[in-house]
């Protein structure tokens, strides 16, 4: 399979990024963070979550940060909605689309929202009939599709089984996340290709972490099978409040710097992307993860100094 020519990225740092952070966060750095990322290019950005504030109480501002952004034609800044709670408040905030999260594990769907896996499909389906009478387009997530922190090996069967129930609701496209970056491209791959046999592939997205350093290898097996859209986060920031250890999502400039190399257009340029990771890493105090960025950024500073 050749690879696809172009890619959509889709930035989860001030949503997935930022949900674990130990220190409160100020809205306006979020505001900043997902404004930079539009000027880098960043076409889709995750920005809010409109989950409880005593489960996640980093993303308690989620109505400011949602009616605070400053809206650019062309960009879809998405947001996170468990529940029909969740997504009245957004749709009141204005949002042009949602993500409901399931799990392909039942342990790790009990811990992070707090009911089975079938539960979890009920709630969606209000969700999606509301979304779709509001007009907006609502994503699918799975996670743990590669791994779970409390069940160990998930079989590519049970993933493939909720991506379905998930793409069948109405949900446009489906994130398979390897929540606990665990995963390595052969185990990918092979996860890929049983769902891909009920949800068509250009449906389908892959939300990688790094925890274990595979999260490019992964990506790029991924590519190889014709995935076309990467959720990624810049500087690499993030993990799971209910997934212990998970490292964070694959860094957004690491992505592009591979997609750069395969000649494969992602519409984002690398220096201010390498710029805003600099940016946020130094306004939150965390490393940068991103060695694309890193280096990126080092080489701009030198240059210009
Ligand atoms: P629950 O306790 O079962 O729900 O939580 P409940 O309906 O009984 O409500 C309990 C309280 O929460 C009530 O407040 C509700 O009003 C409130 P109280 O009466 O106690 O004051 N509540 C809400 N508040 C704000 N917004 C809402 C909302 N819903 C209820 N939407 C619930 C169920 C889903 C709400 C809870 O478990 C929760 O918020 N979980 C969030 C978990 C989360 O955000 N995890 C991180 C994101 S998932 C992820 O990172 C993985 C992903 O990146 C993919 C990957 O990496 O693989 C997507
Ligand atoms: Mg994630």
């Amino acid at each position: 399979m050749a690879f696809p020519k172009q890619i959509r990225l889709v930035d989860v740092a001030p949503r997935d990024g930022l949900q674990n952070e130990p220190e409160a966060i100020d809205t306006d750095t979020k505001l900043e963070l997902i404004d930079r990322l539009a000027d880098a290019g960043l076409r889709h950005i995750e920005a809010a979550s409109f989950v409880s504030p005593k489960w996640v109480p980093q993303m308690a501002d989620h109505r400011e940060v949602m009616t605070g952004l400053k809206r650019r034609p062309g960009i879809t800044y998405s947001a996170l909605t468990p529940n029909l709670k969740g997504l009245e408040a957004a749709l009141e905030c204005g949002v042009e689309e949602v993500a409901v999260f399931g799990a392909a594990s039942e342990a790790f769907s009990h811990k992070n929202i707090n009911c089975s896996i079938a539960e979890s499909l009920e709630r969606f389906a209000p969700v999606l009939e509301r979304a779709q009478q509001a007009g907006i387009r609502v994503r699918g997530y799975v996670s743990c599709v590669l791994g779970c922190p409390y069940e160990g090996e998930i079989a590519p069967a049970k993933v493939a089984e909720v991506a379905k129930a998930l793409f069948e609701m109405g949900c446009f496209e489906v994130s398979l996340g390897d929540t606990i970056g665990t995963g390595t491209p052969l185990k990918a791959k092979r996860m890929l290709e049983a769902v891909a046999r009920d949800v068509p592939m250009d449906k389908l997205a892959a939300h990688f972490h790094d925890t274990y350093g595979q999260a490019l290898a992964n990506l790029y097996a991924v590519l190889e099978e014709g995935i076309a859209v990467i959720d990624s986060s810049v500087a690499g920031l993030g993990g799971c409040p209910y997934a212990k250890g998970a490292a964070g999502n694959v860094a957004s400039e690491d992505v592009v710097y591979l997609l750069n190399g395969l000649g494969i257009d992602s519409g984002v340029d690398l220096d201010k992307l390498a710029a805003t990771g600099d940016w946020i890493t130094q306004a939150i105090g965390r490393p940068n993860r991103s060695k694309a960025g890193v280096a990126t950024a080092t080489k701009l500073s030198d240059t210009s100094g």
